[in-house]
This record gives C-alpha cells, structure tokens and sequence, in this order.
C-alpha cells in the first residue's frame, strides 16, 4: 500500500503496488480518453521543487495533480527560491511540508530524496536525484511494456547508452530483475553499469553486457535507448569521448523484430534519428505520455483518493 508512503526508490514501490499502479492507471487512461477529469484530490496541494531541467517529468505531475481536481505549487529554480540564499534543503523541505499534501523533488544529489523524506511528514516522490534512481519513470516504463505485451516475463529487454549515470536505467533494472526477463546492456567501457547497482541485483537475475548493438537490436522485444548524461561527467574529454556512440537510425530499427519496440525516456539529443519516429517500433512520445495516467495513478495511491 502506497498511501501517504514517499517514494523515493522503486523498492518502496512492492510487487503489489505495481499491479495496483497498473490497474488504476488503465482507469486513468480511460477517465482521460474520455475526455473527463476527477476531483478525488480536490482538497490536496502538491509541491514541486524542481531543482535540475525537466519537461515531461514536471508537466506530466502537474498536469496529473490537475486532472484530480488538485492544486499545484512549485519551485522550479534554486536561484528564484531561499535555497540562493543559503537555505538548506531540510529547512525548505520542512516548509514545504506544512504548505503542502505531497513533495515531488528532482535534485542533482543522489540521495536528496531520501534526505528530504526524513525532514518531511508528508510523502516525498523523488522525481530524479542525479545519478541515483528514478521510480516514476520506472513505473511508467513497465506499464508501457506491459500494455504493449501484456506482459513482462519472457521478454528481452536491451538497455543502450549511458548506464553509468542514466538514473532511468537504474531504477528500471532493479524492477525488471523483480520479473523473469533477460536483461543485456550495451554501453562504450566507460559508462558501464555501477557496480553498487549490479551488486544489489538478485543472484537469479539473467544480464549479458555487450556492445554490439545490431546483433541485439535483432533480437531484443524492448530496445531501450538512453541520453549520455553530458552534465554528469567530470571530466569533459571523457563526454567527447562518448558522444554519439550510437545511433539508432532508420536502418538499424528496420532490423527489430516486428512487434518489438524503441523506448527512450527522452529527451534524445542524437541517440534516435527523427525518421525512426514514423516506423511501427517507436514507442517512445507514447511512453512519455503514459507519465500522465501513471502519475495520476501514484498520486492517487499515496494521497489517499481512489
Ligand atoms: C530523464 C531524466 O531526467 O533522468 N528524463 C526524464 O525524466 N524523462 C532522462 C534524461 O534526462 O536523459
């Protein structure tokens, strides 16, 4: 049960409460499609505190919270906030916490959610901290897998790019390995898997790193293709190094397997050339538009309404 929990990790989301976020955001899908709009959260205010560059992440939570009847108020500059004027984040959390029902924080920190959780009482949801995780793209990922196949055992699912310090990826793999799937990631030797995230994975998980990326675009359901993380490199040769390393083109897709499909939790700068935005594979605009039901569908859960 995720009512009033933060989340924070996708651990905190439990094998239930993915079912759950599933069936609810299939009725959110529905409620949308129709045109409709719900006032379960009408009495509720959502804070958001957006501390690194967002689109979809921030507009689809918003959007979200308005079309449960919610409130929104948000912070989306350190500079335009206390924080430019030494503020620490645990005395903006606790402020928040008494302005708001519910905090969504993207941070540059690994580990601010979690600091903000401990100096909150109301739930915080951790929409990106650096490198670290981000459980609610995660749980947008597996619901577009999952409507796609209905299903997410038996699948193939290669993850491409920046596994170093794409934090897409690290949340995803640590669900996926809850699920019987193959997992084979494809990245230059530099931006490799962290150790601290291949070490948390259960034994039984089935992973295969390569970098032959044709070999594994021919046989993989769920081809999913990540940004190189440019703002997270220390050392700028070392992103020139990397940049481009691959491209998925018109070609390249033409070689998936009929019904498998392209993700990316976008933005993608080069990583997907626009003209495989019209073949049959490309899911990705439709995943990040599964951010609005599946977030309605979270705030829902944590904040109570059904
Ligand atoms: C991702 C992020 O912020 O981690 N974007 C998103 O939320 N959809 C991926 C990225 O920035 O590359």
């Amino acid at each position: 049960m995720l009512k009033n929990k933060s989340v924070v990790s996708i651990d905190d989301v439990s094998d239930e409460d993915i079912l759950e976020v599933f069936k609810v955001s299939d009725q959110m899908s529905k409620l949308i499609s129709e045109g409709k709009k719900s006032e379960i959260l009408s009495s509720r205010i959502m804070a958001t505190f957006f501390y690194e560059p967002s689109t979809r992440t921030r507009l689809s939570f918003e959007s979200a919270m308005h079309r449960l009847g919610g409130s929104v108020i948000s912070v989306s500059e350190a500079s335009s906030s206390s924080v430019a004027k030494g503020e620490t984040l645990a005395d903006t959390i606790r402020m928040a916490d008494a302005y708001s029902d519910v905090i969504v924080i993207r941070h540059p920190l690994e580990g601010s959610a979690r600091l903000a959780s401990k100096f909150s009482s109301k739930p915080v949801v951790n929409a990106g901290d650096g490198a670290g995780q981000h459980p609610t793209q995660t749980l947008l990922d597996l619901y577009t897998i999952k409507k796609e196949f209905g299903k997410l055992d038996g699948l193939k699912i290669s993850m491409v790019g920046d596994l170093k310090y794409g934090r897409t990826v690290h949340s995803l793999i640590r669900a996926l390995s809850r699920f019987d799937v193959e997992i084979n990631l494809i990245s230059p030797s530099i931006l490799r898997i962290p150790q601290h995230v291949m070490s948390r994975l259960p034994a039984r998980t089935k992973i295969t790193i390569s970098d032959n990326i044709e070999e594994d675009i021919e046989n993989s359901d769920v081809f999913y293709v990540t940004r190189i993380q440019k703002e997270r490199f220390t050392d700028q040769n070392e992103y020139r190094s990397v940049i481009g390393s691959y491209s998925i083109d018109g070609g390249l897709a033409g070689k998936m397997k009929k019904n498998a499909i392209l993700m990316h939790p976008l933005p993608r700068i080069d990583e997907i050339a626009p003209e495989v935005d019209y073949m049959p594979q490309a899911r990705y605009f439709k995943e990040a538009a599964n951010g609005i039901p599946v977030r309605m569908a979270l705030l829902s859960m944590i904040l109570g309404g059904e």
